[in-house]
């Protein structure tokens, strides 16, 4: 396949449907090719017109007779197949496909797509698209789009699915003095989407962020793998819209119903590194933070203000949203003594009160910024009469100057008083709001994305070589064999057992006389089931006997189970009765899994038992790449922590028991792809180890 710089930073190109009628998309393409300044040769072809905009026409592409790095398909859906010949044939390397009417219109539009993707792939070249915007590279300088205008320079990448938000976005980063390194519209992502992208803004060295703006995700794996490698150099921001169904349709399950319709997107962006934006406006103040400040080395938040009220409302914020409040060297707070009022308040936060002029707050800054216990700074104004707003402004930049290695944002709330400070700040890359809440929601994505990098160069996946992979597959076997899906209760008891997830012991006793041998191996007491996948409420029917403590209890107990269940579902295949040991009780949690389209198998784990789904407290992880480190954060997250750390006195559980439990389900997971569905519901935790009761595994 081709490499795709010369997609981004091509040396020819050919604009075909180039046009010398003014509102056409082909005659704007061709002018916003020349006036980017592109440097290469640029091929207008039209087989009515021998020039265009001044430059030689060709009646396709195959006449140019020179090497084209990009046509870009300026024609109706109708003639695309015939133009991606040409281009194949004159060895086209990629094609932007500005035109509509493929998939996006329904079954005929389908196939054409799947045509021109067929003709791409017979020639070896890459589309872009069908129905895009196009492609600007700002630093090529290269604009093949066919927006109103290119681009300010700069060092964001923007990658997004749709193309009339490209426009309108365009639009708005002219009148925001926003600068993008690339600008990508990738319509309906026929071939190129974006991992692939995302995988070009990662090497390209005019790129600080890149900001996608997606609906889905095409290749799950690819989009993870291409994001981790990227944040290793860049940040990489999403906004994705749009619900995926698949939480939906996995509800079948306990851990189907604790996921979300967005869980599975959320469990992959936090696995692939990526931040999340809720907004559009967020999406672009952080990407905006991120090229104009750095990383901060940690959580610690300083801020500096005139008004008591914006440092409380900054304060609630810091600490609603992870952040904390920095605690002042004792150093900064006698210097903060000596220089300040005896009103003012020198701890955090720093508030140089009403009547001061900007020499206190930059007193404040360099005193705030210079301490060892701060990690970054919000700096919060109130125009007062006697304050100097330009010349705050102006302190700020100095001080985001003189301490480079510490974020800093500002929040001016005003109107026209604050005007002129706000664009100083704008100007110098100081990101600045109207209010704190905004101020402190950048610090916090500034402050996330440190983390999320850590966690994700941290540790490798954790894998076990001590399973029985073997024996496992036998099962699955013999189930599928017995024209079955879902594995009965001893079965799936075995399953755990082979990959050393700590299970009651369970065994399927057909006689009663096996049941009480098996009743004898286990000791006393015990539990029994009717084992059966036609009998759903087994307890309804009287298919459950609980706390079974001598050889006569368990013959009775075998003889009215099966009875009961006969006579109660006549139809049912029974399969004999489960003999469980009776495991004293724990704290009650779940481990889980399900399957998402995209993104694969997702590991859960929350408070379990018979109130699972009213609890709603789970936290998810993707099998795939699970490491210790990721199990022990799921695990925090949750409420059922709470309890396993040992609630109001109570002796904590063995947590390093069930984060091991938990790496092992994921990889029994990754082991075994047909597994569709996993529920270990409940799960007993103790001070010493766990029992994992009630084990469902469902095949596909
Ligand atoms: N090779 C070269 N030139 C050709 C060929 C060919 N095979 N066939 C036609 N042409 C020429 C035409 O003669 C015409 O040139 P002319 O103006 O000199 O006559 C030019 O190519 C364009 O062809 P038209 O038939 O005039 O097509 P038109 O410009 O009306 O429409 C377009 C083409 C814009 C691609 C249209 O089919 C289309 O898809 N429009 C929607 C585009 C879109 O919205 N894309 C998504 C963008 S993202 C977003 O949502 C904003």
């Amino acid at each position: 396949m081709n490499d795709l710089t010369s997609l981004m930073r091509p040396k020819s190109v050919a604009v075909i449907g180039a046009s010398n009628t003014p509102g056409k998309i082909g005659y704007a393409v061709v002018r916003n090719m020349i006036s980017s300044g592109f440097k290469g040769s640029i091929y207008p072809i039209n087989p009515k017109e021998t020039e265009i905009a001044g430059l030689k026409a060709y009646p396709t592409v195959v006449d140019i007779g020179e090497p084209v790095d990009v046509a870009v398909m300026c024609v109706p859906a109708k003639a695309s197949l015939s133009v991606a010949e040409d281009c194949g044939k004159a060895g086209v390397k990629h094609i932007i496909v500005i035109t509509a009417g493929f998939k996006e219109v329904g079954k005929e539009g389908r196939e054409l797509e799947q045509q021109l993707v067929d003709i791409a792939k017979k020639y070896g070249m890459r589309i872009v698209g069908p129905n895009v915007l196009g492609i600007i590279d700002t630093h090529a300088p290269f604009n093949a789009t066919f927006a109103r205008e290119m681009a300010l320079k700069g060092n964001i990448a923007f990658i997004s699915q749709s193309g009339a938000l490209c426009i309108a976005i365009l639009d708005w980063s002219l009148k925001n003095g926003l600068g993008f390194s690339q600008f990508v519209s990738m319509g309906n992502k026929a071939d190129l989407n974006e991992a692939d992208f995302i995988e070009v803004a990662g090497k390209d060295p005019e790129t600080k962020v890149i900001c996608l703006y997606l609906e889905d995700v095409v290749e799950g794996e690819r989009f993870i793998n291409a994001a981790r490698e990227a944040i290793k150099r860049v940040p990489v921001i999403a906004l994705k819209s749009g619900v995926s169904s698949s939480g939906a349709k996995a509800a079948s399950s306990h851990t189907g119903a604790l996921a979300g319709s967005d869980t599975a997107y959320k469990t992959a962006f936090k696995h692939a590194g990526v931040l999340r934006a809720s907004t559009m406006t967020q999406l672009f103040e952080l990407a905006n933070a991120f090229t104009t400040q750095p990383i901060p080395k940690g959580k610690r938040v300083a801020v500096v203000t005139n008004a008591g009220g914006l440092g409380i409302v900054a304060i609630d914020a810091i600490e609603l949203g992870g952040l904390e409040v920095a605690r002042f060297s004792e150093d900064t707070i006698a210097l903060l003594r000596e220089k300040m009022p005896s009103m003012a308040n020198i701890y955090n936060p720093i508030d140089v009160i009403g009547d001061a002029h900007y020499d206190r707050y930059e007193v404040a800054l360099d005193a705030a910024l210079s301490d060892p216990n701060v990690d970054s700074v919000a700096v919060l104004l109130s125009p007062t009469a006697v304050l100097e707003v330009d010349k705050v402004a102006e302190a700020i930049v100095e001080a985001n100057k003189k301490h480079p290695d510490k974020p800093v944002v500002a929040a001016f709330t005003g109107g026209f008083t604050v005007e002129a400070g706000v664009e100083y700040l704008k100007k110098h890359g100081v990101p600045i709001f109207s209010f704190p809440e905004e101020a402190v929601s950048t610090l916090i994505g500034l402050t996330q994305f440190a983390s999320l990098n850590e966690s994700i160069s941290d540790g490798q996946e954790w894998v076990f070589d001590d399973v029985n992979k073997q024996r496992v597959k036998e099962i699955f076997e013999s189930v599928r064999k017995d024209g079955r899906d879902l594995l009965l209760s001893p079965e799936a008891a075995e399953v755990a057992e082979c990959y050393k997830i700590p299970a009651a012991p369970s065994r399927l006793a057909t006689s009663e006389a096996e049941a009480v041998k098996y009743a004898a191996e286990m000791g006393f007491p015990v539990v029994m089931k009717i084992c059966s996948p036609d009998i759903m409420h087994k307890t309804d029917i009287g298919g459950v006997k609980v706390g079974l403590s001598s050889d006569d209890e368990v013959k009775e107990a075998f003889n009215s189970i099966m009875l009961n269940s006969k006579k109660a579902a006549p139809e049912a295949k029974i399969y004999g009765v489960e003999v469980q040991k009776m495991m004293p009780q724990g704290d009650e949690v779940i481990i889980g899994m399900i399957k998402d389209a995209t993104f694969g198998p997702m590991v859960a784990f929350g408070s379990g038992g018979v109130l699972v789904n009213l609890l709603q407290d789970a936290s998810f992880r993707l099998a795939s790449g699970l490491t210790r480190r990721e199990i022990e954060e799921m695990i925090t997250e949750t409420k059922a922590y709470t309890i396993l750390k040992g609630f109001r006195g109570a002796e904590p559980d063995d947590i390093p028991a069930i984060v091991e439990a938990i790496g092992r389900v994921g990889q029994l997971c990754r082991d075994f792809s047909e597994i569709s569905e996993l529920d270990i519901n409940p799960v007993f935790a103790y001070p010493d180890g766990l029992s994992a009761l009630d084990i469902k595994i469902k095949l596909s």
